[in-house]
């Protein structure tokens, strides 16, 4: 959650009532039945999914990357 808050992810994503409107509420991405892989690569290169995406790229270090994808991918 720290490093969520560090990357400004809550400027664009609703996570438990909290942040902006910006991108889809992520408090239940774990429903959406996206892999954490999946969810990596739409941290680090969101136009892979989908080329017009205003959802920029984040370097995270791989142990970061793998935390807040588990994370995310653990709200449900
Ligand atoms: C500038 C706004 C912005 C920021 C900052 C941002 N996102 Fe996104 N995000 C989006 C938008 C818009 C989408 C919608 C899908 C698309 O356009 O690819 C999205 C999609 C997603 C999705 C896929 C949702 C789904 O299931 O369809 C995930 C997961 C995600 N973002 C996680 C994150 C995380 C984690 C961070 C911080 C590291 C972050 N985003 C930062 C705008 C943003």
């Amino acid at each position: 959650m720290k490093i969520i808050d560090a990357q400004g992810c809550l400027g664009c994503h609703t996570i438990d009532g909290k942040g902006g409107a910006v991108g889809p509420n992520l408090s239940q991405e774990g429903n959406r039945g996206h892999s954490v892989h999946w969810i990596e690569v739409q941290i680090q290169t969101p136009k892979v999914h989908d080329p017009s995406t205003i959802m920029p790229d984040h370097h995270l270090n791989p142990v970061q990357l793998k935390t807040v994808a588990t994370y995310v991918d653990s709200l449900k």
